[in-house]
């Protein structure tokens, strides 16, 4: 996190507020998260994107506290689920800044954005069209919507999040003219307003090229429903996808590095295409809350197998980061809370669930004189943890913690077993 800094005795300070002195109070395994950091990368992207509406993706983390912070920086929110829009309309998140995604919204997804009247719903194919159009009755104004294309871009990235291709669930193919036919649907009803076009390439993207490709497509289309139907589409949503280095040796794609080349691409392909330039929206999830986000784990114990591996089990595992498991994904670990003896080693840093494939960094640069009781900890989990976290073994969640000028406080507590069987009501 941008507070981070180390103290002298072999502490971490994030936020003003040492690591140890966290576990201690809430106990572990624990998420941190660094107010400050959240709100310099939002600042980040408004003042490399000026003109821009930039949308956080709340599926990366969402909680009140997060949902407030996103306000105060005046951002959108996009939302893919009532549970999300649930959080944004508990604290009042303005209606008009936020945008309704997802590939499968259900009637009640749907019914909770127009209830709270979210000023767009993106839509994904077309029996959402009719559905929509349905729920909008004819005394409520009409529902301004975008349509979600899949322009045929691929972002090389992991498979499990690749969405810019042909062969993959989301959107409407633009190559295969079923994205003008859409166009032509959502023109045809009239509880519906078309204000513009999204696409989404995928997630952990470092190619600028391939954005600027995706900004020439949609320019493409934005063409075609001008030539068509007369119709000027004033937004364009380019989606999210920002990639974040997870490890020194990975890259990132920051907001300065993409805004020249990206916005010259599109600004030239409209003008080209004789279309005027629509109004961008932007939709990073990861690269805004990814950093921001350290989680603690004790040290349970270390095994020495047959092979000669070293294996350090910790009190948190799959459960609260299942991205190694999903998607390969490479974390660091780091000793945390006092000094250690001179001397590393190659461990494997494991989880507590029952299956071999739990495995939270495979090879972490330990101190040789690690012990059990000891406190790690792991960087940039502050997208796409907690929000992707389960309760498999029946392990209860961990909490989220806020830091900000040295203080802490608790933003969602830690799930207990009591919590766990209100649900188990058979
Ligand atoms: N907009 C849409 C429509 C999306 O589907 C997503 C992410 C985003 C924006 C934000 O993408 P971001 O900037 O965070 O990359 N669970 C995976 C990531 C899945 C991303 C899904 N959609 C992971 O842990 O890597």
């Amino acid at each position: 996190p941008a507070t981070a800094r180390a103290t002298p005795d072999g502490d971490v300070a994030v936020g003003g507020v040492r690591l140890s002195d966290i576990a201690e109070r809430y106990g572990s395994p624990v998420h941190v998260m660094d107010e400050l950091d959240v709100r310099q990368r939002c600042r980040e992207f408004r003042s490399a994107f000026p003109d821009a509406e930039i949308a956080y993706a709340g599926k990366a983390f969402l909680c009140r506290a997060m949902a407030r912070w996103i306000a105060e920086e005046g951002l959108a929110l996009d939302v893919c689920s009532a549970g999300e829009l649930a959080v944004a309309r508990s604290v009042r998140f303005p209606a008009e800044r936020i945008l309704m995604h997802g590939n499968g919204k259900t009637p009640e997804d749907l019914r909770a954005a127009l209830s709270y009247g979210v000023s767009r719903i993106v839509l994904d194919c077309a029996s959402e069209i009719t559905r929509l159009a349905a729920l909008v009755s004819a005394d409520r104004p009409a529902q301004r919507v975008l349509i979600r294309v899949a322009p045929g871009v691929d972002g090389h990235t992991h498979p499990a999040v690749a969405t810019g291709g042909e062969d993959q669930k989301f959107g409407f193919s633009l190559a295969s003219g079923v994205a003008a036919e859409a166009v032509r649907r959502v023109l045809a009803q009239p509880g519906l307003v078309l204000t513009g076009l999204h696409c989404h390439i995928g997630s952990q993207i470092t190619s600028v090229t391939a954005y600027q490709q995706a900004a020439r497509r949609m320019a493409d289309l934005l063409a075609a429903v001008q030539d068509e139907h007369g119709l000027v589409l004033p937004q364009l949503d380019l989606g999210g996808g920002f990639a974040v280095p997870y490890l020194r040796d990975q890259h990132g794609l920051d907001p300065l590095t993409l805004a020249e080349p990206l916005l010259t691409t599109l600004r030239s392909a409209c003008e080209v295409r004789r279309v005027p330039m629509p109004r961008v929206t932007l939709e990073p999830g990861r690269a805004i809350s990814a950093r921001a986000g350290v989680t603690l784990y004790r040290v349970l114990g270390i095994k020495h197998t047959a092979t000669g591996r070293v294996f350090v089990t910790v009190n948190g595992g799959m459960s609260d980061n299942p991205r190694p498991s999903l998607y390969g994904a490479r974390y660091s670990m780091r000793l945390v809370g006092r000094h250690a003896v001179p001397g590393h080693r190659s461990v494997t840093v494991a989880g507590r669930h029952c299956e071999a494939g739990d495995v939270l960094v495979e090879d972490a640069e330990l101190p040789a004189d690690l012990r059990p009781g000891d406190l790690l900890a792991s960087a940039s989990t502050g997208a796409y943890h907690h929000s992707m976290a389960s309760n498999y073994n029946l392990v209860p969640r961990p909490p989220v913690v806020g830091v900000r000028a040295g203080e802490s406080r608790l933003l969602i507590r830690r799930e207990t077993e009591t919590d766990l069987l209100l649900r188990d009501v058979g």
